[in-house]
């Protein structure tokens, strides 16, 4: 809620809610809880009365600020309300009123333009308020789409990748593995006008015109199903539209049903005679260093000491890189390795992750891990052959979306030279 009365004023006038809302916003200001009751009391009283407020507004709300200003009561700026309330109800005209004039007491800011107001209110509602006027077919729309939007969502809205899948998934709501698309889960078809219109396409949001987001709309329905290719959808029959999952959503009804389950009287007996804080989170370190142990501590050095007890004939290089490496370096970046392991693994049991598996990595070729899906940059250093040595790691690591322009590795990068060398050999004992 705003901070004077002035700026709570003029809104106010526009309905009854809004004088709710005052009142809770003085609520906050600490007066007294019987004091809010009755000044809800004579709000209800003001009701009536409220429907069509308007023009001496301005007038009148520079009148309560000053009356806010001046300290003066409760009391007196109802009786301010009301009047003002009566004479605007008067004199009729539009409900929709400007903004707040600057703050008198701090001098702040200013009115905002209609043109501003309107670029911030897109929001479209369930039943279709707030849709500008327009129209588009499903047809128009797969155009639409293809050109805008395919290249992440796939042509039929399949989803390229792992960008979302906008089709299908009908009738697995119940299973383990949902598939929620815009078909099988989505309750309203306003909260696809809205999203699309808002937010996409990704990385060019609010560029689409509304006719092309109908027809994207209309598509996004065509492919799911639900309507035929020549579908036309317009802010005229939007409302009528009624979505596959419009009734898997249920008000919740926790706080009749579960709340008072847990909300039972705290036992407060018997309890201990004092309690003291020995300790903070923070300090104590939660979160202990060794944290993993199962899987990465305990891996490299089983690894290790098999790649030196077993050097294979084929790979004598190898053996001498990892007999040359230095153990405290190594030590060093099995810790930096924590920022990796998020993603990738390294030792006997390493698996492909979000990352490919890293083992051998140094002298292998780029992107050649078997069964991992590659971006097309590391594709096609595949292709061109490229090694990686602990240059090429080294340059990679401190800033692989630089270095590897279109690379799905989402990782900022290494700053400290140390950290690379330290990560890098701790990659080589895993042979490479
Ligand atoms: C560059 C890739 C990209 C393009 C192009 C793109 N989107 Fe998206 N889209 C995304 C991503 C990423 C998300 C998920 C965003 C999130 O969850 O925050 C998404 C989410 C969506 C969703 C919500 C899906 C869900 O189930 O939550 C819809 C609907 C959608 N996009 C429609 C479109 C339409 C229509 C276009 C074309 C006008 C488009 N997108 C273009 C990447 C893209
Ligand atoms: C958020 C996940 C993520 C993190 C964190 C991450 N990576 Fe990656 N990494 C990937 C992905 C995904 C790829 C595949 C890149 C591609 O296909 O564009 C990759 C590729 C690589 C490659 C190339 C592999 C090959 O076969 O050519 C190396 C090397 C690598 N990462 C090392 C590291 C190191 C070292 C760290 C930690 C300092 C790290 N990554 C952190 C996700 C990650």
């Amino acid at each position: 809620m705003s901070k004077s009365l002035n700026s709570i004023f003029i809104p106010a006038l526009g309905g009854v809610a809004l004088l709710l809302g005052a009142a809770y916003g003085l609520s906050s200001r600490d007066y007294g809880r019987d004091q809010i009751d009755m000044l809800q009391d004579r709000v209800a009283q003001v009701e009536g009365q409220a429907a069509t407020a308007r023009s001496e507004a301005e007038a009148e709300a520079a009148k309560s600020a000053e009356l806010a200003a001046a300290g003066s009561d409760l009391e007196a700026r109802v009786a301010e309300l009301e009047a003002a309330v009566a004479s605007a109800r008067s004199s009729g005209g539009s409900m929709t009123q400007g903004a707040p004039q600057p703050d008198t007491k701090t001098g702040l800011g200013r009115t905002a333009l209609p043109e501003e107001i309107a670029a911030w209110d897109v929001d479209v509602r369930p039943g279709g308020i707030g849709l500008p006027e327009g129209r588009g077919d499903a047809y128009t729309g797969e155009e639409v789409f293809a050109e805008n939007c395919a290249i992440c969502h796939g042509d039929f809205a399949e989803g390229v990748d792992n960008w979302p899948v906008l089709a299908g998934g009908f009738d697995t709501l119940a299973d383990k593995d949902p598939v929620k698309t815009v078909g099988s889960y989505w309750p309203y078809l306003s909260t696809v006008w809205d999203y699309v219109n808002r937010s996409m396409p990704f990385g060019a949001a609010q560029t689409l015109e509304p006719d092309d987001v109908y027809a994207i709309t209309a598509y996004i329905l065509y492919s799911n199903d639900l309507v035929d290719d020549d579908f036309e959808l317009s802010h005229e029959n939007f409302a009528e539209f009624e979505m596959y999952n419009k009734d898997g959503f249920i008000v919740d009804d926790r706080a009749e049903t579960e709340y008072p389950i847990w909300r039972t009287e705290p036992c407060m007996e018997n309890c201990k005679d004092s309690v003291e804080i020995t300790m903070h989170a923070s300090v104590l370190d939660v979160t202990p260093e060794e944290e993993g142990a199962d899987q990465g501590a305990a891996m490299p050095e089983a690894t290790h000491d098999d790649a030196a007890a077993e050097p294979t004939s084929e790979e004598p290089a190898a053996e001498t890189a990892v007999a040359a490496l230095d153990p405290e370096l190594v030590a060093k970046g099995e810790k930096v390795f924590k920022k990796c392991s998020a993603c990738h693994q390294v030792g006997d049991s390493a698996k492909n992750k979000t990352g490919p598996a890293l083992n051998g990595i140094i002298g292998q070729t780029f992107g050649s891990v078997d069964g991992f899906k590659y971006s097309k940059v590391f594709r096609a250093a595949a292709e061109e052959g490229r090694v990686w040595d602990a240059a090429e790691m080294a340059e990679f690591l401190t800033k692989p979306k630089a270095y590897m322009k279109g690379t799905r590795m989402s990782f900022a990068g290494l700053k400290k030279p140390a950290d690379i060398d330290a990560v890098t050999a701790y990659l080589q004992s895993f042979g490479g």
